[in-house]
């Protein structure tokens, strides 16, 4: 059995990394456009790369890693022979990829996030009816090398997924952004102000793993009634902060379907 990427960019590259650290013995190939990305590849990873994809067989695994625009031109001349074909594609259903490989529905798709590259992800995955639990096994497995895994049940969800975990780590980098700017206007310089954020950060969050209680309970914590967090929060809750994200994730969910449509 072989994998094969097709396409080795941003995205490949995460999954590739997270792989070549859990599995090293796992055979690897890459096909990939640009020559000195093939190169890159080669050099990062000890993986075999060429510019076409060569024939598969039954048992290898093809992972289409390009964009969705160029998926239909790119797998016009691909025969799957049977392979588990296995898709990051945003917004491209099971159906359409069937319809540009000649039929197959031996098809997981998958929808990671970029954590995938330090092995704190979340990858969304969906079955279509020909993918049978060994494949389903197998997609898992690939995807739990680079972090949490979650199987829908249903593939319109991937438009929730894509806008809650896919589009998330830009959220959580806004949020960042903003607290380091208000760091900034209380006086601190850049620096430390981009390393305070940075720790509240990464404090908050692994407070919130070693504890049972949930986010709302957290916050309730440090939140005394006319204290300094009381105040800021009043501030959010007045400007609406929470309806805002919420009508945020929507507009991804929406944007994720529209174009699913196109
Ligand atoms: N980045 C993310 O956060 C993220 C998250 C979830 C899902 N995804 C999905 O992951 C996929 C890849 O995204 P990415 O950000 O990794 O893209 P990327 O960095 O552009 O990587 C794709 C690579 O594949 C090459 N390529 C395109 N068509 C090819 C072909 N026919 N044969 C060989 N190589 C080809 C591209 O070359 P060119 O530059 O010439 O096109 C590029 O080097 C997308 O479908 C995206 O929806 C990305």
């Amino acid at each position: 059995m072989k994998l094969y990427f097709l396409g080795g960019g941003n995205m490949a590259s995460s999954i590739i990394a997270a792989l070549k650290n859990q599995y090293s013995d796992l055979s690897i190939h890459v096909v990939e456009r640009y020559p000195e990305q093939r190169e890159t590849l080669v050099q990062r990873f000890g993986v075999s790369v060429s510019e076409t994809l060569p024939t598969l067989q039954k048992d290898d695994v093809l992972l289409l890693a390009i964009k969705p625009q160029d998926m239909a031109a790119a797998c016009a001349n691909i025969q799957t022979n049977g392979a588990l074909v296995l898709s990051i594609a945003a917004g491209l259903s099971v159906d359409t990829l069937s319809q540009y490989l000649g039929g197959t529905h031996r098809i997981v798709r998958i929808m990671p996030n970029t954590p995938a590259r330090v092995g704190l992800g979340v990858a969304g995955l969906f079955a279509d009816v020909e993918a049978n639990d060994d494949d389903q096994a197998f997609a898992d497995k690939l995807m739990s090398s680079c972090g949490q895994t979650i199987w829908l049940k249903d593939e319109a969800q991937m438009h929730a997924i894509t806008a809650v975990s896919g589009s998330g780590p830009a959220y959580v980098f806004y949020l960042l952004n903003a607290l380091q700017a208000a760091a900034q206007a209380q006086g601190f310089d850049e620096k430390t102000a981009y390393e305070m954020s940075l720790q509240t950060f990464k404090g908050a969050v692994a407070l919130a793993e070693q504890s049972d209680l949930s986010f709302g309970e957290l916050q309730q914590q440090v939140t005394s009634k006319g204290g300094t967090t009381f105040a800021a929060l009043e501030c959010f809750r007045k400007h609406q902060l929470d309806a805002h994200f919420i009508d945020g994730v929507n507009a991804a969910a929406e944007r994720s379907l529209e174009m699913a449509k196109m």
